[in-house]
């Protein structure tokens, strides 16, 4: 459980009330993730429902409960709200396909959060959280620091889960990224890709033998790529997973110590790309977005950050940004 390192009172509203933001404000009331936890949609019956159901187990929590309802008051003074308010992807459907109608949600919401915490960090978990990261920052013309999404954070922890289940070691000691759009076109970095610190195609199994091919490291990266598709296909939604993802994020950014991930902000030159946001190692603090950091990519890899960009940008020119 990571204890925030401020004295002043931190507080984290979550934006959406469904199946990501109920189980976000879940992760972060159980692990402490602020002293403050407020939890708002615009269907207030549900979230009226949510923030009872989360503070009648606050006996057992770190936390002290969760406010909330569809008043939007309740996200005055936030330090960082998470975005997951949207329609939310149907089984077969791809991220991008929800820019249209989640642009618009977003357009009519952004003015009204910053009236209510003009000097928060905004997070963008409603997808496709790389366009909508342009979108906001755009819309609420705040420094690109303090507007950015949880984008390959989530997808890079399904690698190392599944590299982990290989090597049989804890996911803590995969050091492997996946970068670019939270979509089709995110891709494994297997160039710099270490268990602990071994390169993974030189990890070995107990008999000496190298257990990380091509064939292998393509079919963990795919797993990883397609993972939201098959929880979506067997129960509708994902959940979990971006709830834990969201509240580590937030003790991060509720935390002077900086820490990196791979997260989704507006680029100004990473390796020549401007305006245009997708995941890449980024450190965050307290500050927000610190500094985007430049890491090794071999040929292919560039290539396939070259086409994640294009991809998005070809989404966000559809709709006029
Ligand atoms: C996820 O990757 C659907 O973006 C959501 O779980």
């Amino acid at each position: 459980m990571a204890t925030p390192q401020t004295n002043s009172p931190t507080k984290l509203s979550v934006i959406g009330a469904g199946a990501v933001g109920s189980s976000l404000a879940y992760a972060a009331l159980i692990r402490g993730s602020a002293q403050q936890i407020a939890l708002y949609d615009i269907n207030e019956t549900k979230a009226d429902a949510e923030v009872r159901d989360l503070n009648h187990g606050t006996q057992f929590t770190p936390s002290t409960g969760v406010e909330g309802g569809g008043n939007i008051e309740v996200v005055k003074d936030s330090d960082v709200v998470i975005i997951t308010a949207g329609a939310a992807q149907k089984p077969g459907q791809t991220r991008l396909e929800l820019a249209g109608v989640n642009t618009n949600i977003l357009k009519s919401l952004m003015p009204k959060l910053l009236e209510q915490a003009p000097d928060a960090l905004y997070v963008l978990v409603t997808n496709p959280c790389d366009v909508l990261t342009v979108v906001a920052q755009k819309v609420s013309g705040l420094p690109t620091s303090r507007v950015f999404s949880t984008g390959t954070m989530l997808d890079t922890s399904r690698l190392r889960f599944a590299i982990a289940e290989v090597a049989r070691v804890s996911p803590r000691h995969v050091h492997a990224n996946i970068l670019g759009e939270h979509g089709d076109t995110e891709f494994p970095v297997w160039s710099s890709a270490k268990i602990t610190s071994i390169p993974i195609r030189e990890w070995v199994d107990s008999t000496g033998h190298r257990m990380f091919d091509d064939t292998l490291l393509q079919q963990l990266g795919d797993e990883a790529m397609h993972a939201a598709y098959k929880v979506i296909a067997g129960k509708g939604a994902t959940n979990y997973a971006i709830g834990l993802t969201g509240a580590r994020l937030t003790e991060a950014l509720m935390s002077p110590t900086r820490t990196v991930f791979p997260l989704s902000s507006v680029l100004d030159g990473w390796h020549g790309l401007h305006d245009v946001a997708l995941s890449v190692p980024t450190l965050v603090s307290s500050k927000g977005v610190e500094r985007v950091l430049d890491v090794p990519l071999d040929d292919s890899e560039l290539a396939k950050l070259e086409s994640s960009a294009g991809k998005l940008r070809e989404t966000l020119s559809s709709l006029g940004f």
